[in-house]
């Protein structure tokens, strides 16, 4: 897979999935447009991915769409315009259904939805103008319920259905697929996730016990199957939900 001179925007890309992701297009040749929700932690996340002529600087909070127009406005003005968006900015914090309040539900519906929806829209001529992708990241959440993740699991399903809408409408200028992660090894899992419990070595059970596969995902791993989506060798792929989850949406055994 070959991006040179490709213009990418990664939302999320100051750690984790979005992090891995701007490293795997820009180590093929991309310009990349990291954002984190303030000028800070992009500055950070820039300096972390090693700066240079690579990587540009484009902050926002995609939790609303006016920080999702300031981020593409950034990314494209940096860039001279946008090839690809990748959608990795996302929120996960588990909660029973009854505890859920409305502050958690709306933190995670506006920047795991409404966050891709309006990233995907103010990013449009640009994308239209070049003929170019989206990859939103789901997760394996979109395609089955788990207990405890209800708000998480509702984003997420909005997430693969947007995607195939996203693909139906904007075909046959713009393809648009998506990823669906099982648990990846990220803050999202380690700190804010099932690292609940105390005891480390019956986390590392429950981890390895998640997939059939017997193991959690690389952030690398993801990247890779993000960058697929969006080449040239995907050129007849959109509308597509890529399961990345070791088996676990694959039934019982
Ligand atoms: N880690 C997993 O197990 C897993 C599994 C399936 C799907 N996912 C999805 O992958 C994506 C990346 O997750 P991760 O594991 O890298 O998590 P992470 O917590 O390591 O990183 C999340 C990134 O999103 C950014 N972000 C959060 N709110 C934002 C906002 N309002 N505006 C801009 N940026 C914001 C953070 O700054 C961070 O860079 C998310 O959409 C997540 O739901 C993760």
């Amino acid at each position: 897979m070959d991006f040179t001179d490709k213009r990418v925007l990664v939302t999320g890309s100051s750690r984790g999935i979005g992090r891995a992701t701007a490293g795997e297009f820009a180590a093929r040749g991309a310009r990349v447009a990291v954002n984190g929700r303030t000028a800070d932690s992009t500055r950070d996340g820039v300096a972390r991915l090693g700066g240079g002529e690579r990587f540009h600087a484009a902050p926002g909070d995609v939790s609303t769409a006016a920080g999702c127009r300031a981020a593409v406005r950034a990314a494209a003005e940096a860039l001279g315009g946008l090839d690809i968006l990748v959608n990795s900015a996302g929120v996960g914090v588990a909660a029973a259904f009854a505890e859920t309040d409305e502050a958690l539900w709306d933190a995670t519906v506006d920047i795991n939805l409404k966050g891709t929806f309006f990233c995907c829209q103010a990013a449009l001529p640009h994308l239209r103008a070049a003929g170019g992708a989206i990859v939103n990241i789901a997760s394996d959440a979109g395609l089955m319920g788990e207990t405890g993740l209800s708000a998480y699991c509702a984003s997420k399903g909005g997430v693969v259905n947007l995607t195939r809408a996203l693909a139906l409408e904007l075909a046959p200028g713009v393809r648009v697929n998506c990823v669906c992660p099982g648990y990846v090894d990220t803050d999202m899992v380690r700190r804010d996730g099932i690292d609940k419990a105390d005891d480390p070595a019956a986390r590392e059970r429950a981890l390895a016990d998640y997939a059939p596969l017997k193991r959690i995902a690389l952030p690398a791993e993801v990247a890779r199957a993000i960058a697929y989506l969006a080449s040239d060798d995907a050129a007849f792929v959109t509308g597509a939900a890529l399961p990345l989850d070791g088996g676990s949406t694959s039934g019982r055994s």
